[in-house]
């Protein structure tokens, strides 16, 4: 790629950043003028039951987030009120949700993470690592949270310590300046940027090219814009007797060229792939690049496992091939670089003229993250970016000793007869388990697929999830894709240990 022109870098000026004009002032605590002071029941300390009537109790040993969604003793006073205005009887039709969101409220992480959330199951659903975080990313977040400037409001488009150690980062692997103020947004995970990318570049009547399986949200948020998803699925070679790879699932070229056309603004691109693990080659990344470039077509590149690859394959940022950086937007995550999903950081990196309008998107919506995750952030990516070449950098370790992890779980799925795909990237594996002989006919819901009655009967009678794959598929391929179970496998040995008890007392009561 040709360098780009002269970029400026920004230096971390707080002062304007952390007096965000209108804001700050208003946070501080106001006291209540006198008369209604004496109308503010007294609090907890004057009446010891009300603060304990209100409290939630959560379950020993469950995970907040579930208690967090369970109800909430009723009070008197609203009933009444529903029947005085009638609500019951007839809803007002100002309740009715905006078109933009119709038919999009069901959500595979909200169900089956609820399901996973019954502390006797083992969950090997969602991607959340049970693994301990570097040492050194917990020292910084601590250290940083007593100091009271990085507590307050930072700049809206990144923090300019984080911003500035993303650009040192990625110049190494775009091998060119990245400015660090207009080429790179930081964003509430790696589902900002995609909410921002799609809002900020994707219009009605727009077509948007998906390929499938694809990560969930990329579907409603594309039909939230009003443009239409237009699908394209990864389809298997056959493996005569071979270990199943990711690698045996490709697109067909024509196919893919028969999806574009004048109307297509994006093609979004997931690669290492969440849920098959699939690695796209540079052959492979060349016909996506060609396509785009002769229907001049936008690439949104969702690469948040970008350092979770195996050996004997390479990442490769379709970014860096010739013409492509004007037209691409690249997605990178924090929670998957660092194993901290709750940080909920992530970041856009693209040209001025594209990142520009994605930051429009975040001014008017998130405006900015939280500033002590961002900058414990930024130290961590200092700590790993000085070591780079050494092995014990969190970009060269995690992979190791995730590629352990996938070899157990690929291990343990084979010794219960399953055929698994062993991924060459990402914390998740698939397999085929209608090979596992379920007896699902006491399920509630038959017109679910069967991976949905599937994980559901598995949870409840043998306590362990997973996430159904066609929860990855458009309507038209979920039946394709509905005999695959997804397990993550960025778990501690011990939680494996017990996924391992579950199969191998599940395939001696099958014997
Ligand atoms: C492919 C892919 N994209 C985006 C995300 C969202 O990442 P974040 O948690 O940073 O929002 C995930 C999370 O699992 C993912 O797998």
């Amino acid at each position: 790629m040709a360098p780009r022109g002269h970029i400026q870098t920004s230096t971390f000026i707080p002062s304007p950043y952390f007096h965000h004009p209108g804001t700050f002032p208003r946070l501080l605590p106001q006291p209540a003028p006198s008369s209604i002071q004496s109308a503010i029941p007294a609090g907890p300390a004057a009446n010891p039951r009300s603060e304990s009537r209100r409290r939630v109790h959560p379950r020993p040993g469950s995970a907040p987030w579930a208690e967090s969604r369970a109800p909430s003793p009723r009070p008197t006073r609203p009933r009444e009120h529903r029947a005085s205005c009638g609500v019951r009887e007839k809803m007002s039709s100002k309740f009715k949700n905006a078109k933009r969101i119709e038919g999009l409220d069901s959500n595979v992480w909200i169900e089956f993470t609820k399901l996973a959330a019954d502390p006797s199951v083992v969950n090997l659903g969602q991607g959340l690592p049970d693994i301990s975080l570097p040492m050194y990313i917990k020292e910084e977040l601590s250290k940083i949270a007593t100091t009271d400037s990085l507590n307050q409001y930072t700049r809206g488009f990144g923090h300019p310590s984080l911003v500035k150690a993303l650009s040192c980062l990625y110049e190494k692997l775009y091998q060119n300046q990245i400015n660090p103020d207009k080429e790179i947004l930081v964003t509430v995970g790696a589902y900002g940027s995609l909410f921002n990318a799609i809002h900020g570049l994707i219009d009605e009547g727009d077509e948007v090219i998906i390929i499938v399986p694809f990560y969930d949200c990329y579907e409603p948020m594309v039909r939230m814009a009003g443009a239409t998803p237009v699908f394209v699925p990864l389809r298997s070679k056959p493996v005569d007797g071979r270990k199943w790879s990711s690698s045996d699932w490709t697109l067909d070229p024509q196919e893919l060229a028969s999806k574009f056309n004048s109307k297509t603004k994006a093609i979004i691109l997931n690669t290492p792939h969440n849920p098959l693990g699939k690695v796209y080659t540079r052959e492979e990344l060349q016909v996506i690049a060609d396509l785009c470039i002769k229907y001049d077509t936008l690439c949104i590149s969702d690469e948040v496992y970008e350092w979770l690859v195996y050996a004997g394959n390479k990442h490769l940022k379709i970014a860096t091939f010739p013409g492509m950086w004007e037209r691409t937007i690249t997605i990178g995550s924090a929670g998957k670089t660092f194993s901290v999903t709750g940080w909920k950081l992530g970041w856009s990196i693209g040209p001025d003229h594209l990142i520009k309008h994605l930051q429009t998107v975040q001014q008017n919506t998130v405006y900015t993250c939280a500033t002590p995750l961002q900058e414990a952030l930024a130290h961590a990516f200092w700590i790993d970016i000085k070591r780079m070449d050494d092995p014990e950098c969190y970009f060269n370790s995690l992979p190791k000793e995730l590629e352990l992890k996938r070899d157990r779980m690929v291990h343990l799925l084979e010794s219960i007869g399953l055929k698994p795909i062993v991924p060459d990237g990402g914390y998740f594996i698939i397999a085929d388990v209608s090979l596992m002989d379920a007896d699902l006919s006491d399920m509630e819901n038959n017109n679910e697929p069967y991976d949905y009655k599937f994980v559901k009967w598995m949870t409840k009678n043998k306590k362990l999830s997973a996430i159904p794959v066609s929860a990855f598929c458009n309507s038209e391929t979920k039946l394709q894709f509905e005999k695959f179970v997804r397990f993550c496998f960025i778990k501690k040995d011990s939680t494996l240990d017990a996924a391992e008890e579950i199969f191998k007392a599940w395939s001696r009561q099958k014997s």
